[in-house]
């Protein structure tokens, strides 16, 4: 069902409940590819392992083939933003590692990212890693029944410029609806007012995703069309959860203790 002229899906407190199964796929297969982010591993590893736990899990991944992307997840290296696809690429002390994740249950979906850090990162590093996640969280809890779309992304600014004013909040790629499709209405930007767009109902579920880089926001697409870096080569963080908006507040769907209010 859809809900007013916003075009945004509504779910069934049982199309829910497939949604946090998805959710749970996708938070036990990063805890999985997490624990083999080391130095000396190959990006092609974390995807496999991604691969091997969402079909055990009897679940199916949403990114490969999506648009043509060729594979489970994606893994994005330091100044590598969304979108790096795995390969030959070896992790090494110091690096971050995004890695994000989309698995369907009974065709409903769940999406998240996490940032990695691999052994011992400068401080500014685990900083942005902590800001960004610290980020996440206060989008996360603004998305309550009777509050509004814009405030979610103006939880998320006001977080990471409160933080200090050397971090960027890249605004090319934003958050979305999902559902019974990874992307959905509406777009949810990481930045903003608040107390516009539409009202949050309960029933609607969200992709929330802050990116947020170690110096200019600025972006731009390698030549192999998918991989987003940040164009003054600065390390760039991102994470990102699932979020049903529920009666009682946010339900965050892909985390592994839902965090439920
Ligand atoms: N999960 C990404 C997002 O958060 C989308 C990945 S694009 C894909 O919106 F092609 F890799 F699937
Ligand atoms: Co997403």
């Amino acid at each position: 069902m859809f809900r007013g002229r916003d075009r945004i899906e509504i779910k069934t407190v049982g199309e829910i409940d497939a949604m946090r199964r998805a959710g749970l796929v996708v938070a036990r297969t990063l805890q999985r590819v997490a624990d083999i982010t080391v130095a000396g591993a190959k990006t092609a590893d974390l995807d496999s392992c991604a691969a091997d736990s969402i079909r055990d899990e009897g679940a199916e991944p949403s990114f490969l083939g999506y648009h043509g992307y060729p594979a489970h997840i994606c893994v994005s290296v330091n100044d590598e933003v969304v979108h790096g696809i795995p390969g030959d690429r070896i992790i090494r002390e110091g690096d971050l590692v995004s890695i994000d994740c989309g698995a369907i249950v009974e065709g409903w979906h769940g999406d998240a990212a996490i940032s990695v850090l691999v052994g011992e990162v400068e401080p500014e590093v685990a900083d942005l890693s902590r800001v960004t996640e610290q980020a996440l969280w206060a989008g996360l809890a603004a998305a309550r029944p009777g509050g509004r779309l814009s405030d979610i992304g103006h939880a998320v600014e006001s977080c990471i410029r409160s933080q200090g004013e050397h971090f960027g909040i890249v605004e090319e790629y934003v958050g979305h609806g999902i559902g019974s499709r990874m992307h959905m209405d509406p777009a949810v930007p990481n930045y903003g007012r608040p107390g516009r767009g539409p009202r949050l109902l309960p029933g609607m579920a969200l992709a929330i995703e802050p990116m947020v880089t170690l110096g200019p926001a600025e972006v731009h697409v390698l030549d192999d069309d998918w991989t987003v870096v940040a164009t003054h080569g600065v390390t760039a963080s991102h994470w990102e959860h699932t979020v049903a908006i529920t009666e009682d507040g946010p339900w965050v769907l892909t985390a592994l203790d839902g965090a439920r209010p």
